[in-house]
């Protein structure tokens, strides 16, 4: 059993996250400042767990209250960190913010781990590092590509900050996840994605289509050079996703991770097209949802998909969610939401 701070505890990812770690005996501790979430994510996890992980509601950029989190709870771990604003076209209309929030919560973070001797974090980064990758699968050797957003640079920088710091401090050890895209909730449905606002990403827009809150799903671009001419990606089950966080802890508190910094595609191995997750869906919930083909929508990458061999072998971490447990799963989630 160990003692983790996960901050971004009460989002998406993060919120699965803690139920893995709950239910294989650690003890958390939640920093969230709400700012994309909401405190029912707590009732959930409590639902699903049976546990009330603390909770501090708190900004990671507020280094003040960061200290005092971490005087109130003594001897942690390890760090999972989460906590960072996501959304790549608000990025692009609010640079100075999201430098702001994903890079001085990081920097904050890792100069209290340093000051209290928390020597391990798990960090969370994306294939967006990859841009459009020369060679699919993309494994984790391909060259970083000039960011295409903001959002996109702060988790170039954030990594590059992490490498330098470990370089500098040897008992500074990181596990660097680069996430696909992570779809689908838990299957008690107590938690799940909670979009702000109209949802930017396509699993979301597809259930929200699906209960009538949407009038129909725009897809963006049939002209793509893949076989269907819609966009494929690497879509990942949530709790798939969550436990490879498990994995990477394990990895570090057994010191089993020799490099000091690791990097990780957590991601199927598998690229699916727009179309064929729609009609997925469609199948799977025996559903109709109106959809309409658009223009191509500004910065998005024709086709990336993962090789996660790395993560199998070395973190023992495999994606095995069936998709079509996750794409009912996704339709259960939001249907609770109408509740
Ligand atoms: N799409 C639609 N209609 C929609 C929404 C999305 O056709 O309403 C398409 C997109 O054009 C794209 C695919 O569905 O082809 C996936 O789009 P998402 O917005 O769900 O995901 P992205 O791959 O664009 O973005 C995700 C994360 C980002 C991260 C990026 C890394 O949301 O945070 O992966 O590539 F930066």
């Amino acid at each position: 059993m160990a003692k983790i701070l996960v901050t971004g505890g009460t989002g998406y990812i993060g919120s699965h996250t803690v139920v893995e770690l709950l239910q294989n005996g650690n003890e958390v501790i939640i920093v969230d400042n709400l700012s994309n979430s909401n405190v029912q994510v707590l009732e959930g996890i409590y639902k699903i767990t049976g546990i009330n992980p603390a909770f501090e509601n708190v900004d990671c950029t507020d280094y003040v209250q960061m200290e005092r989190v971490l005087n109130k709870y003594p001897n942690i771990d390890a760090v999972i960190h989460f906590a960072a604003s996501k959304a790549v076209a608000e990025s692009v209309e609010k640079p100075l913010m999201y430098y702001r929030n994903n890079l001085l919560s990081l920097i904050n973070l890792l100069e209290l781990m340093l000051n209290y001797k928390i020597p391990n974090i798990v960090f969370s980064s994306s294939c967006t590092v990859y841009g459009q990758p020369d060679k699919l699968p993309v494994d984790e050797k391909a060259p970083i590509k000039k960011a295409e957003s903001p959002y996109g640079n702060t988790k170039q920088i954030a990594e590059e900050i992490i490498t330098d710091l470990a370089a500098a401090n040897k008992q500074l050890k990181a596990v660097v996840l680069r996430y696909f895209n992570p779809i689908g909730a838990h299957p008690s449905a107590h938690i799940g994605e909670i979009p702000n606002g109209i949802p930017n990403n396509l699993m979301p827009y597809i259930a929200q289509t699906a209960a009538g809150k949407r009038t129909e799903l725009k897809i963006y671009g049939n002209d793509y050079n893949t076989p269907d001419g819609t966009c494929i990606r690497d879509y990942i089950d949530v709790v798939d996703l969550a436990k490879a966080h498990l994995a990477a802890l394990t990895h570090l508190l057994n010191n089993k991770q020799e490099k000091q910094v690791e990097v990780f595609n957590v991601g199927t191995g598998r690229g699916l097209s727009v179309l064929e997750m729609l009609t997925t869906f469609q199948e799977v919930n025996k559903l109709k949802v109106p959809h309409k083909i658009v223009a191509r929508r500004k910065g998005d990458i024709e086709q990336v998909w993962a090789d996660p061999t790395h993560a199998n072998n070395t973190l023992q971490w495999k994606a095995l969610t069936p998709l079509t447990e996750t794409l009912k799963n996704a339709w259960k989630w939001e249907q609770n939401q109408k509740k």
